[in-house]
């Protein structure tokens, strides 16, 4: 896959002015996005998502590091690297509020250099992906909140850049907007070749619209790998199972000593183990145990995890805990 944004070793500090304390806000992450690739940016709030976005769309300066977009170093040829980039940015919808909708959208075209004709249709075609024709001739102050996002992603699409970059989406909408965007981000990943990163710390998003995430936990980069590769790499660890009769001690502190990550249950029906396996052929090791008293095994469930809770664990654990090795996926 052919790359178009290569950020390497990148670097921020900010200075709290009072306390004279220096913030690493981004700590020498490097990573490279393929194009047409849509990437989310995960990590707790302060992790150093949005610094990183606007180092990408130039609006900060790094104190170290290289960002290339399409080959252009980006603090060299700031203006024409940045020809490949239009952004959302968190909390900023870029908008003029005493303009309708589809004035917005005629004026960033027409700020473009776009033809009349091209813009007509790409217009009409964004009010429908968007669902913003029915107020298309709406003021944009009189807007909702969930609409003026939706206008605001309309309006970077219009560009036809080769990147987008969206900072926190779905920051403040409601449960049904924050899913319609969500749902329109997939179709115009689906129907169009552009790349996108979206940083959010919304895990449906990045869940449901993202093919790789990269998460960032105070300004390092801890986990770069494909959604679908993180769910089944944890997902085939977690087991609870179910005992016909209770561990002796001696079993339990053979468990306990042999695995990690390791929980007891006894105020059930049936005792019950949970338990996190390195790799699946752990759970003959378990079983080994269990037959040292003959113990009879009622049932074994895999647990599924959510996307949700392997972030906390990766955020809390680092992600080279136990076996997850094999990291930093390259592109695939
Ligand atoms: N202008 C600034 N001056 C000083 N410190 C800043 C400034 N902007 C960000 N920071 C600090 O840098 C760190 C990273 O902030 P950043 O906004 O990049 O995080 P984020 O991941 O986008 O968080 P959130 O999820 O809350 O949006 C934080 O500790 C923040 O307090
Ligand atoms: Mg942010």
């Amino acid at each position: 896959m052919e790359t178009i944004i290569n950020v390497s070793h990148l670097k921020k500090t900010y200075m709290k002015r009072k306390q004279k304390e220096v913030i690493t806000a981004v700590d020498d992450i490097s990573f490279q996005i393929g194009k047409g690739e849509i990437v989310g940016l995960l990590g707790p709030n302060g992790a150093g998502k949005t610094t990183t976005i606007k180092m990408i769309c130039g609006l900060l300066k790094p104190d170290q590091g290289v960002i290339t977009i399409n080959g252009i170093n980006n603090a060299k040829h700031r203006l024409k690297a940045l020809q490949h980039i239009s952004a959302v940015l968190e909390g900023n919808r870029n908008l003029y509020w005493r303009l309708t909708v589809r004035e917005n959208l005629e004026y960033f075209a027409g700020n473009r250099g776009q033809s009349k004709k091209a813009v007509t249709n790409r217009i009409e075609s964004l009010l429908n992906t968007f669902r913003l024709k029915d107020k298309e001739h709406e003021l944009v102050n009189r807007l909702s909140r969930g609409m003026q996002q939706k206008l605001a992603i309309a309006v970077a699409m219009l560009a036809n850049t080769d990147v987008i970059l969206l900072d926190e989406p779905t920051l403040g909408l409601d449960v049904e907007t924050s899913y319609e965007v969500r749902t329109i981000l997939k179709e115009i990943v689906e129907k169009e070749q552009c790349t996108i990163i979206i940083s959010s710390h919304d895990m449906d998003v990045i869940q449901s619209v993202c093919e790789r995430t990269i998460i960032i936990n105070n300004g390092k980069m801890i986990t770069n790998e494909r959604v679908d590769r993180l769910l089944t790499l944890f997902e085939v660890r977690a087991y609870t199972v179910t005992l016909g009769q209770p561990l002796t001690e001696a079993q339990q502190m053979a468990i306990e000593s042999a695995f990690s990550s390791y929980d007891y249950i006894t105020n059930q029906i049936k005792p019950m183990i949970n338990i996190e396996l390195p790799s699946p052929e752990h759970i003959y090791q378990l079983f080994d145990i269990l037959k040292q008293e003959q113990t009879p095994v009622e049932s074994i469930d895999r647990n599924t995890i959510n996307f949700e809770e392997i972030f906390m664990k990766i955020v809390k654990e680092g992600y080279n805990h136990g076996n997850h090795t094999s990291v930093s996926s390259e592109l695939a």
